[in-house]
């Protein structure tokens, strides 16, 4: 090395002491020729080599399973179940325990609910909404929560909803979910969601047991909030995904609602939101409709590092309207545009609950023909 470095500063036709010293030699002489690689050069080349090849097959399989994506292939949607009328609420069971989600709520059975008025359904709509009337309620509200006899593992459940329920300590929700007592066992859909002023965008959120993951390739035109769907993990925060401010409260209720639309299938979970002026004509139809018309979901939740199929069995379809609790009811989340304590607000600001009413049009169900 020594030799070969005194000797490559100047000397340009002496043959090199070692060849990759010398970058002047001639073409018959080049460090470039392997004919004149040094032991050395070799292993360094052949780690080279190794090296690159490693990156490229991890490249190339890192590659792959980002890439992974569901065929979602066309299916034929026929309808199978219609909640709308004077008879929808006869189509649900009242829950009437204590809220699993801790809210300051009593939730009213049905013979309550249609005499205090919280529950009413007529030729064009079903109404679901919290009292308005006590102005001492210092054990909690009065409301109401669903849930459909029928239960669901799979279909196109399209929810035409007229108004959805905001305010101070709210907490609505329009989902899919299974057997209370074993939850998540079989898994929980949260369609529509917010809380308070509900004017950050409606939550679509998968809530499983452990192994449901969506950190792959999505095709929505939502914001991923998480990723992991395990109850266990971020206290049972869920893997979220957030629409624009026009999906949930005021600005939707301004635009006359619209339509979520949620599949439900093996290949994985989609809702699409559709505002009054645009759904889509064969929704509106109402005999076969097509996702694979419909263009990129709003959220989409593939089956990739999810098994759908055995995460989400036995679905009911569940409207509810909470008053603070586990989410709403967070000082941190509260105090984001209302004042005081969550609890003293459901007590005493009843007429403040006017805004606190879902009004759904119709839930239609379809399912494939197989
Ligand atoms: C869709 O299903 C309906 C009812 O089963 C059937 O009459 C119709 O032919 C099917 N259409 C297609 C395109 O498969
Ligand atoms: C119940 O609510 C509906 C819808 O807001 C309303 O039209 C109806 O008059 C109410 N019934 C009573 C008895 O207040
Ligand atoms: C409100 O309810 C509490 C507890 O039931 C009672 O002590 C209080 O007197 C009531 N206040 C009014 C103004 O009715
Ligand atoms: C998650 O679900 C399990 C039941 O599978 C339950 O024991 C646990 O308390 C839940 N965790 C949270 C944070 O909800
Ligand atoms: C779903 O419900 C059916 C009928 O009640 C029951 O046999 C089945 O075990 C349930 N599935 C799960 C995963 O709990």
């Amino acid at each position: 090395m020594e030799k070969g470095n005194q000797i490559s500063s100047f000397t340009r036709d002496a043959p090199p002491a070692y060849g990759f010293d010398d970058p002047y030699t001639t073409p018959q002489g080049s460090s470039w020729h392997p004919r004149n690689w040094g032991k050395k050069t070799w292993i360094g080349v052949v780690l080279g080599a190794v090296v690159l090849i490693v990156v490229i097959i991890v490249g190339a399989v890192v590659g792959v399973r980002n890439n992974a994506y569901p065929s979602y292939s066309r299916l034929n949607y026929t309808l199978e179940d219609d909640y709308s009328g004077s008879t929808f609420f006869d189509n649900f069971d009242y829950f009437t325990g204590f809220d699993p989600a801790h809210g300051f709520v009593h939730y009213v059975d049905q013979p309550g609910s249609e005499s205090l008025n919280l529950t009413f359904a007529s030729a064009n709509s079903a109404i679901l909404r919290v009292d308005t009337t006590d102005t001492n309620a210092t054990t909690g509200r009065k409301s109401a929560r669903i849930s459909s006899k029928k239960q669901y593992n799979s279909g196109l459940f399209i929810f035409d909803v007229l108004n959805s329920p905001y305010g101070c300590s709210t907490w609505p929700a329009l989902w899919l979910y299974g057997d209370q007592d074993t939850w998540p066992l079989q898994g929980e859909i949260d369609v529509m969601e917010a809380v308070n002023l509900a004017n950050t965008g409606n939550q679509m959120t998968l809530h499983t047991t452990e192994g449901c993951k969506m950190d792959r390739k999505r095709k929505q035109t939502g914001k991923t909030l998480a990723k992991d769907c395990w109850n266990q993990t971020d206290s049972n925060e869920g893997c979220g995904v957030q629409g624009s401010t026009a999906t949930f409260g005021q600005e939707f209720n301004q635009n006359g609602g619209g339509v979520y639309a949620t599949e439900l299938r093996s290949d994985g979970i989609r809702m699409w939101f559709f505002p009054r002026n645009a759904i889509p004509a064969d929704i509106t139809a109402g005999t076969s409709p097509d996702p694979s018309t419909w263009g990129e979901a709003l959220s989409d939740f593939p089956k990739t590092d999810c098994d759908i199929s055995k995460h989400f069995t036995n679905q009911s379809i569940i409207a509810n309207i909470d008053l603070c609790g586990d989410f709403a009811g967070q000082a941190s989340v509260f105090s984001k545009g209302c004042s005081g304590t969550c609890s003293d607000f459901v007590a005493f600001q009843a007429s403040s609950f006017q805004t606190a009413f879902w009004e759904f049009k119709s839930f239609k169900v379809y399912s494939a023909a197989t």
